[in-house]
């Protein structure tokens, strides 16, 4: 019998795993994604270096939502997911930008949950719009929900997020477990000076609301570039300040290419993860790739070369075409990131358009 063809790149990492930004756009102006705030110039401002940063004009976005014929149909999304589902993709994350702000969002859904193989199915929302859609979502067949909250103050909420929207992202975690959409993981991304000194009350959030909270070392991966070392809150200080409060216990990997490192939180009362990609990097067992909104494939979070899938797309290329070309893609997946490498390039996308 011949062996099932797979993603393989060179440096022999299977891809089982697609993350797919469908819509460049996002109602939130996240410090560490899309800063593009007074409020977010304020907090970079004091740590400012002479480094040549893209210019920020008030009142006009760095970078400006992509005209509609540049996003990919949902039909057009659906035939990459099957052509990688063919290849051994069996879990697939919808991103954004803010991914429910895509009209429809529901009815992509269902046609990727109609793949026989994907057996994870999931969605990263900043919450705002998910108590409206998240019956319809579930419905559809989406499996589980990711929800960005990185305060738990309502003021330093705003301040992260540029917008006020607590309240809300609190209830959407709690219609998520309500509907099933689980195991709800909560991101906070912590940065220095911002909200460290919210871990401890966000591990016992963790617990109170029997979620899973993970929290996330900020990357070099925002519109300002304004990204700096002494910004990021490492995986070890973030596990230590919970660890001086609650009792923390490592926990076995449930996936060698998890991101993160599981710990039991209060002797078993929550699962929180570690996300620490900056000073512990997990590249050797990465087996991820993402297609944006625009329809290219990046191998990497830090590429600086991208894949066009959508002339492929849309000049009636066959399935089979569509496969080798994916296939020879992988191939060039970067061997990991170089943030801690002395030359490293940050690259021009930011994380809202690539996808978390
Ligand atoms: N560093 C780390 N995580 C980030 N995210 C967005 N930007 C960054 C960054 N610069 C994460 C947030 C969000 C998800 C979409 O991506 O946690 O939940
Ligand atoms: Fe929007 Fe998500 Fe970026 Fe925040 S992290 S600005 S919610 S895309």
């Amino acid at each position: 019998m011949s062996r099932p063809e797979v993603l393989q790149d060179s440096h022999n990492r299977v891809i089982r795993d697609l993350r797919i930004s469908i819509t460049d756009r996002c109602n939130f102006n996240c410090v560490y994604c899309l800063p593009e705030t007074e409020e977010a110039a304020n907090f970079y401002q004091p740590v400012a270096t002479g480094a040549k940063r893209p210019a920020s004009v008030p009142g006009k976005l760095l970078y400006p939502w992509k005209p509609r014929s540049q996003i990919l149909s949902f039909e057009e999304i659906t035939r990459v997911a099957q052509v990688a589902a063919s290849l051994g993709v069996d879990k697939i994350r919808i991103t954004g930008g803010e991914p429910l702000l895509r009209r429809g969002v529901e009815s992509l859904i269902s046609q990727i949950a109609a793949i026989d193989s994907i057996r994870d199915l999931s969605l990263t929302t900043n919450g705002t719009h998910f108590p409206r859609l998240a019956k319809c979502l579930k419905e559809a067949g989406l499996g589980r929900v990711t929800i960005s909250l990185d305060s738990l103050d309502r003021d330093n909420f705003k301040k992260i997020t540029g917008r006020n929207g607590l309240a809300e992202v609190l209830k959407s975690i709690r219609l998520a477990k309500s509907l099933g959409l689980t195991p709800v993981k909560v991101n906070a991304v912590i940065i220095r000076g911002l909200n460290e000194h919210e871990i401890v009350r966000l591990a016992k959030f963790a617990m109170d609301e029997d979620i899973i909270m993970r929290f996330i070392e900020f990357m070099p991966l925002d519109s300002r570039q304004a990204w700096r070392r002494d910004h990021v809150v490492s995986g070890d200080e973030i596990a230590g300040r919970i660890q001086s409060k609650y009792p923390l216990t490592r926990l076995p990997a449930d996936n060698p290419s998890g991101t993160s490192t599981r710990w039991s939180l209060g002797d078993g009362a929550a699962e929180i993860g570690i996300i620490a990609p900056v000073t512990q990097p997990f590249c050797g067992n990465c087996n991820r790739i993402r297609l944006t909104a625009d329809g290219k494939i990046r191998t990497c979070l830090f590429s600086h070369h991208e894949h066009d899938l959508k002339p492929s797309l849309r000049d009636g290329s066959g399935t089979a075409e569509l496969t080798a070309q994916l296939q020879q893609i992988v191939l060039k997946k970067e061997p990991g990131h170089r943030i801690n490498e002395p030359d490293f390039v940050q690259p021009a996308r930011t994380m809202s358009l690539i996808g978390g």
